[in-house]
This record gives structure tokens, C-alpha cells and sequence, in this order.
């Protein structure tokens, strides 16, 4: 069993197995191990004794959760009007160019995902991302390669 199964299986045993909890056992191991790898859907659904076609249904319906790995740190770029308008596809090749990803991947040590939003909320900011949680405006290149190097 390897350590994202065994990760899996405490969550559903501190759940009791109960099958009406399904959507918060998946937030909990989304949030543990990031994603939702196939094998750990298959052992919820033995678990649960739901169908996977149903774990499926419930794991796409929600934008929370990913079926692909995620990294450890999320760069989000805006790509609504307001930004695209101010620079936001320069930017958003800037954070390409330093993270060697497009949006939608994970870096292959897993470190690092890359997402696009339709507003930020803080249009004025534009063009903008949000790293980490923290909101930096149209950082230059120099301030990315700091960003991903201040790391772990
Ligand atoms: S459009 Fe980018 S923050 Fe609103």
C-alpha cells in the first residue's frame, strides 16, 4: 500500500467509513495529499461500497477537487478583461517562462501548479496572480524567479 493509499485510509476510518460523508472524506484527502489519484478512488469506493462511477461523478462536479496532481504551491494568473487588457498574457508568459508549465499543469517535482482565474477581485491591481495566497502585480521576471526560488 503506498503512503497516498494508507493517507486515504485513515481519513476513511476516521469517517467510520460512512458512505453519507463521501464529499467531506474526498475534501479531506484532496486537502492531504492534493489531488485525487485514481487508486485512492478505487479504495473509497471499495470502502464506501459506492460505485466509482459515482466517486467519479462527485469528485468532476466539484471545481475543488483535481484528478490530476497538484502542487505543493499554487501561482493563480488572472486572465479576465480587466487584466487581459493591462498585460495579463505577457505576464501569464513570464510565469510559463519561469516555471516551465502551462496552465493546468503541476511542475514534475510537484512543487508548483499553475491556474488562470477570471478575476482576482482586485481589478485595479491588474495585471495581477495570486502565489501562496499573496496577491503581487504584474511582477516582473526577476520577481517570479525570486518568488520560486524563496521556495522550499
Ligand atoms: S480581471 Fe483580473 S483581478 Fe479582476
Amino acid at each position: 500500500m503506498n503512503k497516498r493509499v494508507q493517507a486515504a485510509e485513515s481519513i476513511i476510518l476516521h469517517h467510520g467509513a460512512n458512505r453519507e460523508e463521501l464529499v467531506q472524506i474526498l475534501l479531506d484527502i484532496q486537502k492531504e495529499i492534493r489531488w485525487l489519484p485514481k487508486d485512492v478512488l478505487e479504495l473509497v469506493s471499495r470502502r464506501l461500497k459506492i460505485p466509482i462511477s459515482t466517486i467519479y461523478g462527485v469528485a468532476t462536479f466539484y471545481a475543488h477537487f483535481s484528478l490530476h496532481p497538484r502542487g505543493s504551491h499554487n501561482v493563480c494568473v488572472c486572465v479576465g478583461t480587466a487584466c487581459h487588457v493591462r498585460g495579463a498574457p505577457r505576464l501569464l508568459d513570464r510565469v510559463k517562462g519561469e516555471l516551465g508549465i502551462a496552465p493546468g499543469e503541476t511542475t514534475k517535482d510537484e512543487k508548483f501548479s499553475l491556474t488562470t482565474a477570471n478575476c482576482l477581485g482586485c481589478c485595479a491591481l491588474g495585471p495581477v496572480l495570486v502565489a501562496d495566497g499573496e496577491y503581487k502585480s504584474n511582477p516582473d521576471s526577476a520577481e517570479l524567479r525570486a518568488y520560486v526560488q524563496s521556495v522550499e
